[in-house]
């Protein structure tokens, strides 16, 4: 067996495993409650319909769905999206459309189309975890812009600020990787305004905005916010924003399907770099999602899960208010909509370090540094509500509040019970 190491490429070499799919395998025993994985609420499935689908893929195009398919997707699949798309506000045709095999491998064409080593994409401080997986394997760096105090979406100033420093030292900076509608890890939902600015600033930079979507419709308190790439199509129309969407979130992620959408020239580019890829989206997956968007069950679906979200985010709240330690520096966001909080802990305390001791309490959370791409914060945590169910929402809150509370008094007795021995 040659020496591995050595024959990794530069690329390979760079790659980073996820910390979250690691620590899943941490949290499958039985009796721990994890608020750790982004998984959907299995109650959400609608299986018997999604069988009928697949009934009908069979008596009716067995031998399509069965075959090879074009790498930009199928027809039938396309003109459902088109529908689905069209609903929500957003004009398609069929050329803006790419089929994917869901959006993690849209985030992996991003940087292998428009990244160069040593490159920078902008992202928020956190971002998605596996966005900046895709953008590491390609050698690529992120240029993180903390959100603002308001929770409503990038720090604008501070945008302009590490944008103009990087220019100023000749970095290359090549698009904005966003996720505007209940950022995953911090449930953060950005305004119109922050939208807009956004738009301009990358107008102005001459730079593409990725905006990756997968909790849009997972809306379940307020009204809903044009997209960004709404907003550029219904104003200057200049085609820079690339869409990200998935029937993870909103339908089954074993599915797998996703779609791109932009303009025809850069859809174009993607197939070429889809081709080598995966020829082609599972051409069988694309036939059963579009028998069952035809029967329209998908628009009450999403109000079910929407309805059983906002349900569990209340209840996490709730219990939140009753039994975490009450103090200014430890804090939550309150989304409306998606599948994720962000606690926030006093500074002193390192969420690295006490996952162990909250898995040996059975229960589990993402840490927060896992988001970051450098200089992480350590104090901080991603909890899904999706998943658990209400039982194991109240009991896990009680255990994660406890391994809390005894860290804080433990950091609390240390100094001073020192102090006092000394004096
Ligand atoms: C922001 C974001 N983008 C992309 C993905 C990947 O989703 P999928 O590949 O299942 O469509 C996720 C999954 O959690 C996500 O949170």
């Amino acid at each position: 067996m040659p020496d591995l190491e050595k024959l990794l490429s530069k690329n390979a070499r760079n790659m980073r495993k996820s910390v979250i799919r690691e620590l899943l395998k941490l949290t499958t025993q039985p009796d721990i409650i994890s608020f750790a994985g982004g998984l959907p609420a299995p109650e959400t499935f609608p299986v018997e319909d999604l069988r009928r689908a697949a009934d009908e893929v069979f008596t009716k195009h067995a031998f399509k769905a069965l075959q090879y398919g074009t790498t930009e997707g199928d027809d039938d699949l396309r003109n459902e999206l088109v529908i689905f798309e069209g609903r929500g506000g957003v004009k398609l045709a069929l050329d803006n459309i790419l089929v994917v095999s869901a959006s993690q491998q849209a985030l992996d064409m991003m940087p292998k189309l428009f990244v160069d080593p040593g490159d920078y994409v902008i992202a928020g401080r956190p971002t998605y975890v596996g966005a900046i997986q895709a953008i590491t394997a390609y050698q690529g760096r992120v240029l993180g812009i903390p959100f603002s105090p308001e929770n409503d979406g990038f720090d604008m100033d501070e945008l302009e600020r590490r944008f103009g420093r990087a220019v100023h030292s000749r970095q290359r900076v090549k698009y904005i990787y966003v996720i505007p509608d209940f950022q995953n890890p911090s449930g953060i939902c950005w305004s119109l305004p922050k939208r807009r600015a956004l738009l301009e600033f990358a107008y102005r930079n001459e730079l593409l905005i990725v905006e990756d979507s997968p909790y849009r419709e997972i809306r379940f308190i307020g009204e809903h916010i044009p997209s960004i790439y709404q907003l550029d199509q219904e104003g200057q129309n200049r085609g820079i924003v690339i869409g990200l969407k998935t029937f993870s979130k909103i339908l089954v992620p074993g599915a797998r399907v996703g779609w791109v959408m932009a303009k025809p020239e850069i859809i174009s580019k993607l197939v070429t770099a889809k081709q080598a890829m995966d020829l082609c989206t599972n051409v069988f997956a694309q036939k059963w999602l579009a028998e069952y968007l035809k029967t329209g069950k998908i628009y009450g679906l999403i109000e079910n899960t929407c309805a059983n979200y906002r349900a569990k985010r209340n209840l996490m709240i709730e219990m939140f208010k009753l039994y975490m330690p009450k103090r200014w520096d430890l804090r939550w966001t309150e989304p409306e909509g998606g599948l994720f909080l962000w606690l926030s802990l006093p500074k002193y305390i390192n969420t690295d370090a006490m996952i162990h001791k909250a898995v040996a309490r059975k229960v589990a959370y993402v840490i927060g540094s896992a988001f970051y791409f450098d200089e992480p914060e350590m104090n901080a945590m991603r909890i899904n509500f999706s998943y658990s169910t209400h039982e194991q929402i109240e009991e896990g809150v009680k255990r994660l509040a406890a391994v809390i509370t005894e860290e804080i008094a433990a950091h609390e007795a240390g100094p001073r019970g020192q102090t006092q021995a000394e004096i």
